[in-house]
């Protein structure tokens, strides 16, 4: 007979402690990859950078993140962790955090969008002093339904495109009441996660929930930013024919470029045997897109929020739908049209794979783990405004990622740094 668990004393809200023992193994593998954060997580253990602060996180709960809670907990700060996102929670993860590591946790995978909120009201229940936010949702509800917290709170900091364009829009109307860091904008998080994080694991996710082969197939890519170039990329690697849409035309022109065949969605629709969606944006494929699509069609979305395919438009639209396998949902739109869609439209690579490798989710946590300190430094000093990554801890990152690749690079010589800061020299 399986033991019985002891119920976790702190508060929480996970779906299994009994899976804590393959979390830890879990975490425990992802940790091998990621020997920038653990650096700084020995770091943080001798200076305590953020002894005294409160830490609210909404993050996808994965191996990674709990490597990222562990240095935050080295450096002294007590924790809360809730998900980004109802599909991305790993629960062995959650259950390892909550068990070994004593950090309250509120998140389980599937949750729906009312126990989503809960658990982000959960997180702020102990007044936080600073939030890690992936995508915003946090920050807004501390903005919208939880203002009486707003003043205890020195800083945060911002994980993904998406949520520095929400906080942006608050900084524009005045409404964003501290300050945060874009860490998505570091050269170390968004040159090297969006593009080669999202590049992968958009391609894990979909093989995962699908198991097709993509030599030869045609995949439309929308959105050329840098999570559609590094998927595109990695669409093309395994033989797939890559059709890329866009609105900014320079965009276009470097998917032109870079050898992509470039069309407007609607033209894209009868072409394409998968769909993917990299955008931020609302309705990228529409009900009118579907329409034109062939019999079985995939589409998928890898951008932050589940809107960048018009599900309510689909869902009115089809005569019946089933799921023809996990996480995949056919509709039905006429006896010989189908089109298939993967994990509701949620993110696919974190929905029906791991998210990105830890490899690569080592520089961006380890700029997450820096932004904290820096804002715990500066605490009070700083305007209520996005701010930058400090480009000198932006390159303390690539630094310490080099070292531990064993890549040396060279030095300026002082020669060349006087003629990079002088004018007079020509030709
Ligand atoms: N975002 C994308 N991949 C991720 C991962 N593995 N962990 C946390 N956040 C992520």
């Amino acid at each position: 007979m399986a033991k019985k668990q002891a119920k976790p004393t702190i508060p929480c809200d996970i779906a299994d402690p009994s899976l804590a023992a393959e979390g830890r193994r879990r975490t425990e593998w992802a940790a091998a990859e990621m020997p920038v954060t653990r650096q700084i997580m020995e770091q943080f253990r001798r200076t305590k950078p953020l002894k005294g602060h409160r830490l609210a996180a909404c993050l996808h709960v994965t191996t990674e993140t709990a490597n990222l809670m562990l240095a935050l907990k080295a450096g002294g700060a007590e924790l809360r962790l809730c998900a980004s996102n109802p599909l991305s929670t790993q629960n062995d993860v959650a259950a390892h955090l909550v068990k070994h590591q004593g950090i309250s946790v509120f998140a389980i995978h599937g949750v729906n969008n009312r126990d989503y909120y809960r658990h982000i009201n959960a997180t702020l229940d102990f007044n936080p002093t600073m939030t890690m936010d992936d995508g915003c949702d946090l920050v807004t509800t501390l903005h919208t339904k939880r203002r009486n917290l707003l003043p205890g709170i020195a800083g945060g900091t911002e994980e993904t495109t998406t949520g520095v364009i929400r906080l942006r829009a608050m900084e524009a109307d005045g409404a964003l009441a501290y300050p945060v860091v874009a860490v998505n904008d570091a050269m170390t998080k968004h040159f090297f996660d969006n593009r080669y994080g999202t590049g992968q694991s958009t391609i894990d996710g979909i093989l995962r929930a699908t198991n097709l082969l993509l030599a030869g197939r045609t995949v439309v890519v929308a959105g050329y930013g840098w999570c559609g170039r590094g998927f595109a990329n990695r669409a093309r690697g395994l033989g797939a024919h890559v059709i890329v849409t866009e609105v900014d035309p320079t965009k276009a022109i470097e998917a032109v470029m870079d050898g992509f065949r470039v069309l407007p969605m609607l033209d894209a629709a009868p072409l394409g045997d998968v769909f993917v969606t990299l955008t931020g944006d609302i309705n990228v494929v529409d009900v009118h897109h579907m329409k034109k699509m062939k019999d079985g069609a995939i589409i998928c979305n890898s951008g932050h929020f589940d809107v960048e395919i018009n599900l309510k438009g689909l869902k009115a639209l089809a005569k019946s739908s089933r799921e023809v396998r996990r996480g995949v949902t056919e509709y039905e739109l006429s006896r010989n049209r189908h089109v298939r869609v993967l994990v509701d439209g949620r993110l696919v690579n974190l929905s029906a794979a791991e998210g990105h490798p830890a490899a690569v989710m080592d520089m961006s946590f380890a700029d997450q783990s820096l932004a904290a300190e820096y804002l715990a430094k500066n605490a009070g000093k700083l305007k209520n405004s996005v701010y930058p990554m400090p480009v000198e801890l932006d390159e303390r990152v690539a630094r310490l990622k080099l070292k531990s690749l064993g890549v040396a690079i060279d030095k300026l010589t002082p020669e060349q740094k006087a003629y990079l800061a002088s004018y007079e020299h020509g030709t």
